[in-house]
């Protein structure tokens, strides 16, 4: 069939209007069959039927699944992930917490086939260790409808892992005929429906919002509109987080840019009176390297927890904490009831001030194994940041009460006595872990959290005792 190239650009304007997909310079050779086929010789009543519809109309999604790229994976943009766990729900964790309102609103705008919401859910299944406690809103949406119907499924090939770590599909997925089932607790926090980002917002008051590698295919003017609904459906202080090869183009000055590493997030301001009334951008907000920032190690599935710790230890010790995180979330999955490494990932929490998980998984810790003197430990630790001297003393005896032998209790109490001006105790508690120290060889590392070795500490100490 001649299509005249008048009706052509009629059609591929109505697209552009209805989808935001700029059809004329990525698809019209693609388009020019399909539409031979869908009209069956009739272009004009093809097009009185498409301007009859929505896009939930048969036709209208044979076109969408024709001209709709649904190149996805999990855990795509690691980076993202990784801001999303270290930055960014730290922060709207912890207000949430100090709010008292313990609910999460998070959006996947051209969701594809659902592998960016379920890797969202999973990172919020290893980062909230009370998650039941927590109203989860996530939901997954897409213009194509078959795309949603296959998130639904969450069953997903090989493919769908190409970026994962060796770990990642055994834990979180059950192996069936067809590929790779999403286990159900992760399967029911995601929603999905299939919805036209250029629309009014499936969901308000949103915290973070992706929408990666859509806006690549989109035309200006629909780009401006994405922007506006994304800018109005997050809640004050929300992330908006794009794909890589992406940026804001318009209206810049509404938003907070924060450059990561390698990856600029926009953020809507806390008050949005004042983004208004920006006359130029504001200038945006530059965050330091994070250090190993190459932390995504390989993880060897077949690893046993107990060596998956050791890795985790070593990574502490070289202050990989990120790397030493994906270990303990390796040994979890398989051991759930892992005290030792429930009391590392406190203190790793602690370190970002994230001080209610790490309370949290301190908790658990405690109920498999009461008497683990490490986690009364970091538990003092924990107070002490937050200023709690007389609970830190408390919960460092009894740290001393479980393992009298235990070092970084002593060391840590006694210079808790000193600045309250009991010396004597101060030199007992000191003198007591000089004693401990003797079990180690100067080399040796004296606990799984700390790099300082016994020589280094044994040093410091004999400083201390010379002056009594
Ligand atoms: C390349 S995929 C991106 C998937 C996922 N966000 C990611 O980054 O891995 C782009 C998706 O955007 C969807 N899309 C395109 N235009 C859309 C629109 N107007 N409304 C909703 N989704 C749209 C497509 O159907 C496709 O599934």
């Amino acid at each position: 069939m001649n299509i005249p190239i008048t009706t052509l650009d009629t059609l591929t304007r109505l697209i552009e209007q209805r989808t935001g997909l700029n059809v004329y310079a990525q698809f019209r050779s693609e388009l020019h069959p399909l539409l031979e086929q869908l009209a069956g010789g009739d272009l004009v009543r093809l097009l009185h039927h498409l301007r009859a519809t929505d896009e939930t109309d048969s036709q209208w999604q044979a076109l969408i699944n024709t001209l709709t790229i649904g190149e996805t994976y999990f855990m795509r943009d690691k980076e993202h992930f990784r801001l999303l766990r270290t930055r960014i729900l730290p922060q709207i964790i912890l207000e949430k917490r100090q709010q008292k309102r313990l609910e999460l609103t998070i959006w996947c705008a051209g969701c594809a086939t659902g592998e960016e919401p379920y890797s969202v859910a999973i990172t919020l299944q290893e980062f909230l260790p009370d998650i039941a406690k927590w109203k989860v809103t996530l939901i997954g949406t897409d213009i194509n409808q078959r795309a949603i119907d296959t998130a639904r499924q969450a069953l997903y090939r090989k493919w769908s892992f190409r970026h994962t770590e060796p770990g990642f599909e055994k834990r979180y997925f059950e192996p069936s005929d067809n590929g790779a089932q999403l286990k159900s607790e992760i399967h029911k926090m995601v929603t999905f429906k299939r919805a036209n980002v250029l629309d009014t917002p499936p969901v308000t008051h949103c915290d973070i919002i992706f929408c990666r590698n859509v806006l690549l295919y989109l035309g200006k003017e629909s780009i401006r509109q994405v922007e506006n609904n994304i800018f109005e459906a997050l809640t004050n202080g929300g992330w908006f987080i794009l794909g890589h090869a992406e940026a804001l183009r318009y209206q810049r000055e509404r938003w907070l840019l924060h450059i990561f590493p390698g990856t600029p997030i926009y953020q809507k301001p806390v008050t949005t009176a004042l983004a208004k009334s920006a006359p130029t951008a504001p200038k945006p907000i530059i965050h330091d390297p994070i250090e190993n920032a190459e932390s995504f190690v390989t993880i060897d599935p077949n690893n046993s927890p107990t060596a998956a710790y050791s890795a985790a230890v070593q990574a502490i010790q070289s202050d990989n904490y990120p790397a030493a995180e994906r270990y303990l979330v390796e040994v979890l999955a398989k051991q759930p009831n892992y005290a030792r490494a429930h009391t590392l990932l406190a203190f790793i929490f602690a370190g970002r001030q994230a001080y209610p998980e790490a309370h949290a998984h301190l908790d658990k810790a405690m109920k498999y194994e009461p008497l683990l003197a490490d986690a009364h430990y970091i538990r003092g630790l924990l107070h002490l940041e937050q200023k709690e001297i007389a609970e830190a003393q408390e919960v460092l005896r009894a740290a001393l009460y479980c393992n009298r032998q235990h070092i970084m209790a002593a060391d840590l109490l006694g210079t808790l006595r000193a600045q309250a001006g009991d010396l004597p105790d101060a030199y007992r508690l000191w003198r007591n872990a000089q004693r401990a120290l003797t079990a180690y060889a100067p080399q040796d590392y004296i606990s799984d959290f700390s790099d300082i070795t016994a020589g280094a500490l044994d040093t410091l100490l004999n400083d201390r005792l010379d002056k009594e």
